[in-house]
């Protein structure tokens, strides 16, 4: 199916741009009632009302889906998730129910460091057998961009082994996996109270390698308490930069340690979690630019306090979505369940969800040129859904609304 022909959408939602929106851009959503996009060899060639564009085109030169009665969206870009990791976590699940604190368990040798030991273990076939069921999973939700992080092997072996495996489920999966390095995401047991040590081995070590290999687009850093400090996560992800590679961290998520303020001081591309985020940090993210990307999926699961994502939109901040998906924090791909968290706890609207889920969260991940909005130009990347408007995407909390995923004019989920 290359050449492709969606028409008589109830909706079409564009989410017109090739840039984040911030602040109030983010409720503009640009619907064209009876809407028809065109797709020709993967790029959207033609968006617009379905009477005009079909009365100039020739029908039998293309596939045609007929999206009477639904709402047609630009595919969904989930800018943070570490999808490849092997064993899981279950019990810690458990012992968070009972009240043990997610810092506690990773204290006491738990938590990300149990991950590293059975990704060390795990072969990279088997990293790959369980990351692409994660895949297929994000796509039955409309995803068809993903980030993916490594940071469960912090040894050169396991890091690279981890960003291997996302380069060649970029190469064989229909969805586009965008690698970032997170050699930074705890600290080993190896490296146990020489934390500037195992920074300067990531600098030293690691970054070269992923850098001249090309296995990652953007460093990023866990710059929390009793993981890596403000002054840590700035020296490595200059770096970074030095590398040529683009920086995001996860910042202020348990406590507020002034990582949106570094995001903003290195003109990071984004800034995630943020749940802790002080004022000045907020509005120096907007100044600056970088997206505020929040993942409410982890406040739910840790039952934190959800980040403020109404004060920073009305800051003036661009705010993307994610799922976080991960074994520890926030085991989900569920689009559906963070966009129906947004919009409940976070007091965002439906259409500013849409945004942050598409055009912002292709602006996390540097691509909003290419994805995030059905303009002519960009990648034939399209969800269908089963009802005619968006806003039934957090409206049937939980459940995918999604009936047909298009991946640059290729149908990939029906
Ligand atoms: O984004 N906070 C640090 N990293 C992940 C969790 C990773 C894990 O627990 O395995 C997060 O929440
Ligand atoms: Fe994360």
């Amino acid at each position: 199916m290359k050449n492709l022909i969606i028409k008589n959408a109830a909706e079409l939602v564009t989410c017109r741009g090739n840039r984040a929106k911030k602040g109030r851009e983010m409720s503009e959503l640009h619907v064209i009632p009876d809407g028809t996009v065109v797709i020709e060899d993967g790029i959207i060639t033609a968006v617009g009302n379905s009477q005009e564009i079909c009365a100039y085109l020739d029908e039998s030169n293309y596939e045609v889906i007929d999206a009477s009665g639904k709402a047609v969206l630009p595919g969904f870009v989930d800018s943070h998730t570490h999808l490849v990791f092997g064993g899981y976590r279950a019990e810690e699940f458990s012992w968070r129910l009972r009240g043990d604190s997610y810092m506690e368990i990773m204290q006491r040798g738990g938590g990300i460091i149990n991950t590293v030991k059975a990704t060390r273990q795990a072969s990279k076939a088997e990293l790959l057998a369980s990351a692409k069921k994660r895949l297929d999973s994000m796509v039955s939700f409309g995803v068809t961009t993903v980030e993916g992080k490594s940071g469960y092997g912090l040894d050169d072996e396991t890091e690279i082994k981890q960003l291997e495996v996302m380069q060649q489920l970029n190469e064989e999966h229909p969805v586009d996996v965008v690698s970032t390095f997170l050699g930074a995401h705890a600290v080993p047991n190896e490296y146990k109270g020489r934390e500037d040590e195992f920074i300067d081995f990531l600098i030293d070590k690691v970054l070269p390698v992923v850098s001249e290999r090309k296995l990652a687009e953007f460093c990023d850093v866990f710059c929390e308490q009793n993981v890596f400090s403000v002054e840590q996560s700035r020296r490595l992800l200059r770096k970074a930069q030095e590398f040529g590679l683009g920086v995001k961290l996860h910042a202020d998520e348990i406590v507020q340690l002034g990582g949106a303020e570094l995001a903003a001081e290195l003109g990071a591309v984004s800034a995630d979690h943020l749940l802790q985020a002080s004022d000045a940090g907020i509005k120096a993210l907007a100044e600056a630019g970088v997206v505020a990307t929040l993942l409410p999926g982890t406040a739910f699961s840790l039952k934190a306090p959800y980040a403020r994502g109404r004060f920073m939109i009305d800051q003036g901040c661009a705010v993307a979505l994610a799922t976080d998906m991960n074994p520890g924090s926030c085991f989900t791909e569920s689009i559906p369940l963070i966009f129906a968290l947004a919009v409940l706890y976070m007091n965002l609207s439906i259409e500013e969800a849409v945004t942050a889920f598409t055009i912002n969260g292709a602006a996390a991940v540097g691509r909003a040129d290419k994805i995030g909005s059905l303009d002519v130009g960009k990648y034939g990347d399209v969800v269908i859904l089963e009802f005619p408007s968006y806003k039934y995407i957090p409206y049937h909390i939980g459940v995918s609304t999604v009936e047909k995923v298009i991946k640059r004019g290729v149908l990939v989920f029906d």
